[in-house]
């Protein structure tokens, strides 16, 4: 099919919940895109952080082949090998005591959100069921995971919301301390904030809402969903923080372009979620865990340190570049944000930007670039280049 025929077929079909660009992607190969006509499109958006190993990779589609002919699907009223594999390699590299698998990133957030409400309720009984999440953050489309979300544009229409949330302003522990009260069991951050603007949190505040956290046994609920999985050039953003929260969800990258997800929980928390509280038919898949043994594999320290070299050296080159739309950058490994000035819009640069080649996210006001983690020093220099074309 023609670009143009995919695009008429979705339109007409498929319920018009997102707002795409007018591209339709065929293939892929790196983190290079092309579309049915043959057109290349360098990628800085790795599927909204999912395809961290890029296009076209031969062992992951390798390993999911093998899986997918010896085994699909059998449900988790049986034991397989690939989701055990995965979670022990998971726990072994965090510290972390047990998984859960999920299939996208709400759905593991629920999870988490679910685990602490019972681990509260199991100890002190009813009436300490609230979650404090902050400001600006981004936690999910479901409606509990809308309602943990800190930002009032997700609180419309679906009503009735689900209760027990409350708001904190991020790197401010007086609101933490104001949002508190008897009936808290749990404080849900994302470290670095990314549907709200790539905004990191500060290392100082982290460790003193994980201290809070500690004195009056809140679970430290860290939504890991965007910055886990190498994305922030450490496994998980948590271990860069040097802190380790009780639970953490993951989902995006930890099938390489699978749906797949969960939580990790720690020692205190492993066991709260017993037989037949918590479940999911699609959840551990084996096909999908096949793929994320592929990408632990790929996910060495080096590589990982690769990552932070990779992330630094694209910020350096964008600032270099010096353009009258773009302040400063932020972020932690590929997990880029660039401040967009006054008077420009960030959707209109994302537009003129894949018109000319390169695929770019926004986030809050800013822009948000999140590469394939293998991405090569020549696919980053091809995309700095259409940035100074377009945007020069
Ligand atoms: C931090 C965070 N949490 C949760 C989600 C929701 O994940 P999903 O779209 O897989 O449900 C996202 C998605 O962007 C996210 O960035």
């Amino acid at each position: 099919m023609t670009s143009r025929e995919i695009m008429s077929l979705t339109d007409q079909y498929i319920l018009h919940t997102y707002g795409r660009f007018p591209v339709a992607i065929d293939h892929g190969e790196g983190a290079t895109l092309f579309d049915p006509e043959g057109n290349a499109y360098i990628d800085f958006t790795s599927g909204i952080g999912v395809s961290d190993l890029g296009y076209g990779n031969q062992p992951w589609a390798d390993a999911i082949a093998a899986q997918a002919k010896k085994l699909g699907h059998v449900s988790n009223l049986f034991y397989t090998e690939p989701p055990a594999r995965l979670a022990e390699i998971l726990c072994r590299r965090t510290g972390m005591s047990g998984v859960f698998f999920a299939n996208g990133g709400g759905e593991a957030n629920e999870g988490m959100i679910k685990l602490a409400r019972k681990y509260s309720f199991d100890k002190y009984g009813q009436g300490r069921a609230a979650i404090i999440t902050l400001n600006n953050s981004f936690h999910g489309r479901t409606i509990t995971t809308l309602t943990a979300t800190g930002q009032a544009v997700f609180h419309n229409y679906f009503f009735p919301f689900t209760e027990g949330f409350r708001y904190a302003d991020a790197n401010d522990l007086a609101s933490l301390e104001a949002a508190a009260g008897d009936d808290v069991c749990a404080v849900m951050v994302e470290l670095v904030q990314g549907e709200g603007g790539v905004l990191p949190l500060d290392r100082d505040y982290v460790h003193a809402v994980a201290k809070l956290c500690a004195e009056r046994d809140w679970l430290l609920l860290v939504d890991e969903v965007q910055t886990g999985v190498g994305r922030t050039g450490s496994l998980f953003a948590f271990q860069q923080y040097g802190i380790l929260p009780d639970v953490a969800s993951f989902a995006k990258g930890i099938a390489g372009g699978l749906p797949m997800s969960g939580i990790l929980a720690n020692e205190k928390c492993r066991d709260v979620l017993g037989p037949g509280t918590h479940a999911t038919t699609f959840g551990a898949n084996p096909v999908c865990a096949a793929a994320g043994l592929v990408v632990q594999e790929t996910l060495s320290d080096a590589f990982l340190e690769d990552v932070q070299a990779k992330g630094t050296y694209l910020r350096n080159q964008i600032e270099a570049l010096d353009l009258p739309c773009f302040g400063a950058t932020r972020g932690l490994g590929l997990m880029i944000g660039i401040e967009v000035r006054d008077g420009f819009s960030n959707k209109e640069i994302a537009n003129k930007l894949i018109e000319n080649g390169l695929l770019v996210l926004t986030a809050g006001p800013g822009m948000r670039l999140l590469p394939p983690l293998v991405i090569s020093k020549e696919e980053m220099d091809k995309g700095v280049a259409i940035m100074k074309e377009t945007l020069g």
